[in-house]
Formats: C-alpha cells, structure tokens, sequence
C-alpha cells in the first residue's frame, strides 16, 4: 500500500510513529505538508498538484488536520475522496467533530448520552438556557477549542453571563452546557478503529482544576473499559462517520457521556499509558478498506431519479404490519431494505421472509414514488417523540 499521511509536523510523535508503522509493515508512506497541495478542477477529473507538480497515485490518506487550517485541509481531503483514495477520516467526518455544537446535534438524535447543551445568541435568552441545562455551576464552551482552550466552568449564574456576555461581544460562539459534576477532573479517552475501541486511558486532572486534557497538565492512566462504554465510544465515532477518532466521555452517574469526538487524536499519550502499538493498528486497519473508498451515497443516488434512500419507521397499527408484509414482499414493490433496526440489533441485507414489525426501522433505498405511497405525510415532532429516529414513518393515520 502506499499511504499519504496529510500533517504538518513531520516531526511530531504521531506522524513518527504512522510512518515507523507503515514502514515495518512493508508499506510506502510519504508525509505530505497538508498546505502544499493545489487542488485541480482544470482538467477532466478532478486532481491534485503537490508542491507544483502532479501527485503520484495513493490508495490510502492519513490526514492529520490541526484546528488552525480545517477549511484548507478539508478542501484537500475532500479532493482525495473524489480521486478514490480511502481515508478512515472522511471531509465529513472531520467537520463535524471540528465543530462542537454541530457535532452534538448529530449525536443528539441518537442512543448516546451526552450532557445537556444549549446554544443562544440573544442576551434575553441567556439565564433561560442556563436554568434548563439545570443552573449553575455550567460549562461554557467556545464553538471550536482544543486542549481544553476555551473550557470555562462558571460557578454561579452571575459569572456565567458575564462570560457568555463578553465572549459573545467579542464575536465567539458559546455553548452553555450541564456541568457533570460527579465526573469532575476526570475524563476517558476511548481510540477507536473501524468498529472497535483499541485502547482507552482515563486522564485526571491536576489539582482543583476540572479539565483533564494533557495540556492542561492532566496525568493519563490506562483502563480497561466498560462494555457499555466501548459501545457508545464506538457508536459515537460511527455517528460522526469516523473510522479513526479519540472518543472523549465523562463518567456519569447513568453511564458514559460524549463530550467529544476527535478526528486526529495523538498517541503518545495513549500508547504510552497502554503499551499497545495504535498507529500498527491503524495502518493494518487501512489496509484492510483501500479497496473501499469513501462515496457520498446521496450524491451518486441521484444519478438515479426517482430513487433515494429513505428511513421507514413501523408504528403502532402500521398497515405493512397488519398485513403481515415480509422484507421480500417490499422488493416486488422496488424497495429494497438495507438494514433492519429492531430493538437493539442492527440487521444488514435482512432476508427476504422476515416479517416487519412494530417499531422496526428499515434504512430502504428504492422507488421513492413507492415508498411515498406507504407513508401518509411527514409526522409532526409532538408525535415523533416516542420514536427517536424517524424520517419518515408509517401508520394508518
Ligand atoms: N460538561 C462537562 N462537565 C464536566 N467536565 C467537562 C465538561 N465538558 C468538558 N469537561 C472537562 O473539560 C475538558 C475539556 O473539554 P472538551 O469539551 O473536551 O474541550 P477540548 O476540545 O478543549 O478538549 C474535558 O476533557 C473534561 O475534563
Ligand atoms: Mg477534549
């Protein structure tokens, strides 16, 4: 395999250690100054120029994208994506964890917790959004810090609208979110590649201070993990549709909580505190997917008209249930079910005698003409409540 490893600090620990891993592994890997690249729309395909002159061909990129040049660096990770080179860190999935608002509104929506956060911009709405992610002591977050930057924990309302008040006139956007204070200094660090967690550390901070990042002057511990928080470190990074990511959870009373999806964690510290070889594990795991690249399926379905992707949720007294309708019978109307969400279980190319059910949700990709006939109407969100997925539901109402 010859990977491209996108970073700016060929020096740093982790770009080391990629190339070090790839090498003994008999792969090419060449570090690339993210900044070097010129994207190139000129001719038939698109492409990309390095430091002038054309790229050699990749099958696989590593972008290790820093904070202070996400657009550039996503343009140029976007650019290998339309060339057909894998990344288990797609364009998408490094927006959304750049930004902690949008990437806790993807979560939100799904079966992991994660503290209660508001998002304001008007003063009067300020004290209100305070009391509902329930008072003081609250965190206060900028939209897009690191290493703990930009973390404030306000002790009492005063101060937090003071500080929401002055970020705000000097024009950054702030999150307002629960304090989760029985995990206060302490946080866990999950890695996970492809559909697992490979290592996980607790960081604890030092002294009074409540955020335990590294930089913060944190110590790290290895730990053996909960099965319930390697599923939602594993769900998390899926959700935000990361491959590789560092899953930050804190440890609250009800279980895990997301706080944050990282799409370039480091490993020294980590490999340190565990002793396990992540970048090895991360580059086998490369190159097990070169052969499947990224593909925004929404954007190639629609060379398709007529057909999409659709989520069908099974509500109480739906028709397709009384009838008994099995998945095969759905393909005769040219709706084919991709998955099949029932329960807790997710069942991929469900087989075609399975009789659907209440509450199943089918992830269908057909006829949307069809599948508009079997839901009567986009559902209000007072009635949507009981079920937390759906786009699109079916009954007899
Ligand atoms: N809601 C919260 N309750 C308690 N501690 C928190 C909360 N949010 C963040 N922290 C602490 O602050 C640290 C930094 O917050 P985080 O959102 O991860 O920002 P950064 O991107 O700067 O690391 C976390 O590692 C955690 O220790
Ligand atoms: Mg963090």
């Amino acid at each position: 395999m010859k990977l491209a490893i996108l970073s700016r600090a060929p020096r740093s620990y982790s770009t080391q250690r990629l190339v070090t891993a790839a090498t003994e592994r008999g792969h090419e890997a060449r570090v690339l100054d993210t900044l070097r690249f010129s994207i190139d729309l000129s001719g038939q395909e698109p492409d990309l120029q390095y430091r002038g002159r054309p790229l050699d061909d990749f099958d696989a990129v590593l972008p290790r994208i820093g904070a202070s040049i996400t657009f550039f660096g996503l343009a140029v990770v976007r650019q290998f994506e339309q060339m057909d080179v894998y990344t288990p860190s797609p364009s998408n999935g490094i927006a959304n964890s750049r930004d902690k608002l949008r990437a806790i509104q993807i979560l939100s929506r799904h079966d992991v917790s994660i503290p209660a956060t508001t998002f304001v911009r008007d003063r009067a709405d300020v004290l209100p959004a305070i009391e509902r992610v329930g008072g003081a002591p609250v965190v206060i977050k900028l939209l897009e810090g690191t290493q703990g930057i930009g973390v404030i924990l306000a002790p009492d309302t005063k101060v937090a609208e003071a500080v929401i008040e002055t970020l705000q006139s000097a024009r950054q956007n702030v999150l307002i979110q629960r304090f989760v204070a029985e995990s206060k200094g302490r946080d866990v660090r999950a890695l996970v590649i492809g559909d697992r967690v490979v290592a996980a550390m607790r960081r604890v901070a030092k002294g009074d201070e409540f955020r335990s990042n590294v930089h913060r002057g944190g110590t790290v511990e290895a730990v053996e993990l909960e099965p319930e928080f390697q599923r939602v470190a594993v769900q998390a990074a899926q959700i935000m549709g990361l491959r590789v990511a560092g899953v930050d959870m804190l440890e609250g009373a009800d279980g895990p909580v997301v706080i944050e999806v990282n799409s370039s964690p480091g490993f020294e510290g980590i490999e340190r505190a565990t002793e396990l070889d992540i970048a090895g594990a991360i580059v086998d795991y490369v190159a097990s997917q070169v052969a499947f690249p990224e593909l925004d399926i929404r954007q190639r379905l629609t060379v398709s008209a007529g057909y999409g992707v659709v989520e069908l949720a099974i509500n109480e007294g739906a028709a397709l249930v009384a009838a008994g309708t099995t998945i095969g019978e759905l393909r005769e109307m040219d709706i084919a079910v991709l998955t099949l969400h029932r329960g807790t279980t997710v069942i991929p190319n469900p087989r075609g005698e399975r009789v659907i059910e209440v509450d199943d949700r089918l992830l269908c990709f057909g006829n949307l003409e069809a599948m508009r006939r079997l839901v009567p109407g986009r559902r209000r969100r007072s009635q949507l409540r009981l079920q937390p997925l759906p786009d699109a539901a079916i009954d007899d109402a």
